[in-house]
Parts: structure tokens; C-alpha cells; sequence
């Protein structure tokens, strides 16, 4: 009699629970619109987490809207044009920091997630300091679906035994290995298009500066002009005579390709450079290929993060709000990070699915000193970024370390950058 009561009871408890899943389940049908970069070789981690909505959400077709582009150079240009022009995608990919708040937040055109992050609880499973990037006293603009790591040197192992040269962990032991590599006929250093210049000026930059003093660049206390950052521009110079000439016409995965094939002994770059050589190229972590912290930032995680968020007015709201709450939770992030090659951004991740080098970010992220990232929009808002990028053509055409450190500070100044 008792036991037949219980299971009545569940029955019923199931029944609820299977109704509220329908109801809440309802709104969702239609269309999502999903806007990033990640095409290609950068699909897989996105591809996985959509197959995981497409099961929880049959009745909405996605529509993966990617523009191909590292770091979204070309995405953001076509991002920009639809927010202004009225038609935004129902959620999109941006990154924590500036990029979020000095560009959309600011112009009024994200809604405010704070009642999302309270439902689900995401106050306690993310990190304070990731929060602060999200949010502004106004609100929380954005859910991050990941932490990736700016300052990572990647090499061959074997490559390196077979040249005789070790891993540098300055940028003086580099400019002496760099003759010895050039002597064999490797490139030391592969670099890819501008933006990857940027990705390489910020290491460069963190090394020389310490994380204060780089930190400081963006809080309008060091100005762009000292004799310090005029350095940073000069071994940037310098670190440049070792890099093959083709870079400009180079992607980020051509760049990695070259350390892969062996004409080159390092590049220095995110670590989906991992993801790709892992997920796509399969290679082993550790073995296949070996990481560093880059030269001179050992103990320093230059940290970005990819976040998703709900523009004003999007077509279909319900649907990219269930997106970003599973984009959130614990599964969704498990799935979705041990592809990209970043790490979980929320504090209860299940490492155990994460390869050797995903085990190592996540202890790194743990214990380091965390900075933000300037190519990936951690510090500096669009506007900056697209005028660092004509600093940066400027500087590889002419080598002239003052007149970009003049010229940084003019945009800066006109990005309102530490104001
Ligand atoms: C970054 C982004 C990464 C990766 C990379 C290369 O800006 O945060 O997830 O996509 O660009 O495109």
C-alpha cells in the first residue's frame, strides 16, 4: 500500500516535471540566430554545443551565422553593420571587457542579464573578476562560455631536440637562438596578418612592462609615450627581423601550420593554437607539440574570454535565452572547452575531461597574476582597436619605434582610453 503511494507520488512529481519542461520549452521554436567568427578550423567546440541545443530544442532551426576571420576582424566589421542598421542576430559572440561594454553596452544596445545569472545561480560559479568584466553598475551584459590564454609559445618538441636549441624563456635568449635557427634554415618565429602582430605586440609589451606597468597603459597612468613603452616598440622591432616576410597574407592556423611543418621553431598565440592542433590536426599535447608561457611572462595568464549576449530588440529572444543558458551551465561549458583548447570560465569544471595542456591553463589561470588581453578586447574598446591596427601597419612598414609610440598615444586619446 505504501509503495503504491510512492510511486503514485513520483509518477505525479514526473508528470509536473515533464508539463514545466514543455511550458518552459514552448517559447522555443522558430529560429536562432547565432553570429561568430568560428568557421572552419574553429568550428568544432561551436558545432558541438549546437548539436547540444538542436537535442534540448528540437523545434528550432539554428542558423550558425559565422564570418571567417581570426579574432573576428572581418566578423565584427559585419557585426557592426547590423547592430547600427537595426537587424541584429539573436545573440553573438564578444568578448568580456571593452569589446562588450565600451562598444555595445555603452550605446545602449545589450539587454541586462542580471536576472539570468540570479536564476541560475552563475553569481557563485563564476569568478569575481570575470563578473566585473561582464558587468557595469548598470548590469551584466553577457554570458562567457570560456578563459583562453593570450601568451602561450608553441613548438615541437622533437623539432627542437633535431636544431639543438631549448625553449627561451626570455626574449634575450630567443635573439640569441634566433641566428642558430636562421643558420638551418628555420624561421625562429611564424607570424601571421595583423592582428596576430597586435597578439604578439601585447606579449612583448607584458614581458618588458611587468602586469602593473602594462596595466597601467590602460588606466591612462602610463602614458604611451614613455621611454618604456618606446622599448616595448623597439624589441618588438627587433623580435620582428626573426619572422618569415609572408606574414601579412598568413591566418593564424597558416602561422601554426608552420611551426607544425617545421619551417618554423615557435609561434607565440592563443591557445585555440591548441584546440586546432589538438581537435583538428591531432596532434598529442605535450609530445605532438609543447607550450610556454611566452618569453619573459612566466607566472603572468594574459587572460580573454568569448561571451554571448542578448542584443536589444533581436527577433527571437526566447530562443537565444535558452542558448545562453545552457551556453552557462556546467555541461555546456564541459562540452564545449576541451575542443576549443580554453578552459572552462566557471569554477566547477570536471577537469578530468581536459587534455594536459587544458590541466595546465586551468592551474595557471588558478595561480598567476591574471592580466587582459588588448587583441582580444579584454582592454581597449573597438575603436582603439581598430585604430591599434593602423598603428601596427604603420610600425611594420617603417620599424620607427617613436613614431608609433606618438601615434598610439594620439588614438588613445581619442578612445578616451583611461578616462
Ligand atoms: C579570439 C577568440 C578565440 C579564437 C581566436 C582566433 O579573439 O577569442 O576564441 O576564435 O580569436 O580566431
Amino acid at each position: 500500500m505504501r509503495t503504491s503511494r510512492w510511486l503514485k507520488l513520483v509518477g505525479l512529481c514526473g508528470v509536473i516535471v515533464l508539463l514545466l519542461a514543455t511550458v518552459t520549452n514552448a517559447a522555443v521554436q522558430g529560429e536562432l540566430e547565432i553570429f561568430s567568427w568560428w568557421a572552419g578550423d574553429e568550428g568544432p567546440a561551436l558545432e558541438a554545443l549546437i548539436a547540444m541545443y538542436e537535442e534540448m530544442y528540437p523545434e528550432v532551426t539554428v542558423i550558425n551565422a559565422t564570418v571567417t576571420g581570426g579574432a573576428g576582424v572581418n566578423a565584427k566589421a559585419v557585426l557592426k553593420t547590423r547592430m547600427l542598421g537595426g537587424d541584429p542576430p539573436d545573440t553573438f559572440q564578444v568578448h568580456a571587457g571593452q569589446e562588450l561594454i565600451g562598444t555595445w553596452v555603452v550605446a545602449e544596445r545589450m539587454e541586462d542579464l542580471t536576472w539570468l545569472y540570479e536564476e541560475e545561480g552563475w553569481m557563485e560559479v563564476f569568478p569575481a573578476d570575470l563578473l566585473d568584466l561582464l558587468s557595469t553598475d548598470e548590469g551584466i551584459w553577457s554570458v562567457p562560455v570560456n578563459i583562453h590564454r593570450s601568451n602561450v609559445l608553441y613548438y615541437i618538441p622533437d623539432n627542437l631536440a633535431q636544431w639543438g636549441v631549448d625553449v627561451p624563456k626570455t626574449w634575450d635568449e630567443f635573439l640569441e637562438i634566433a641566428p642558430k635557427l636562421e643558420a638551418q634554415g628555420v624561421i625562429p618565429l611564424s607570424v601571421g596578418e595583423n592582428w596576430t602582430a597586435t597578439h604578439l605586440w601585447e606579449c612583448v609589451a607584458v614581458s618588458v612592462l611587468g602586469p602593473d606597468k602594462y596595466g597601467q597603459l590602460w588606466d591612462g597612468t602610463l602614458s604611451w609615450k614613455s621611454p618604456e613603452v618606446i622599448e616595448v616598440w623597439e624589441l618588438f622591432g627587433r623580435i620582428l627581423e626573426y619572422t618569415n616576410p609572408d606574414a601579412p597574407s598568413l591566418s593564424w592556423q597558416q602561422a601554426t601550420d608552420m611551426v607544425v611543418n617545421g619551417q618554423a621553431a615557435f609561434n607565440i598565440m592563443g591557445d585555440w593554437a591548441s584546440g586546432y592542433m589538438s581537435t583538428t590536426l591531432k596532434l598529442e599535447a605535450g609530445t605532438g607539440y609543447g607550450w610556454a608561457a611566452s618569453p619573459g611572462t612566466e607566472g603572468v595568464f594574459i587572460m580573454l574570454s568569448d561571451s554571448f549576449g542578448l542584443p536589444v530588440g533581436c527577433r527571437h529572444r526566447d530562443n537565444a535565452i535558452a542558448w545562453l543558458r545552457m551556453l552557462g551551465s556546467l555541461e555546456g561549458q564541459d562540452t564545449f572547452n576541451p575542443l576549443k583548447g580554453s578552459i572552462s570560465a566557471r569554477i566547477d569544471s570536471d577537469l578530468t575531461k581536459y587534455n594536459v595542456y587544458l590541466q595546465s591553463a586551468a592551474n595557471d589561470w588558478r595561480t598567476n597574476r591574471i592580466v587582459g588581453s588588448l587583441a582580444h578586447g579584454v582592454v581597449a574598446n573597438e575603436r582603439f582597436m581598430n585604430d591599434f591596427a593602423t598603428v601596427m601597419d604603420i610600425f611594420l612598414a617603417s620599424k620607427n619605434a617613436e613614431a608609433a609610440a606618438n601615434a598610439a598615444e594620439a588614438v588613445a586619446i581619442q578612445a578616451g582610453i583611461g578616462r
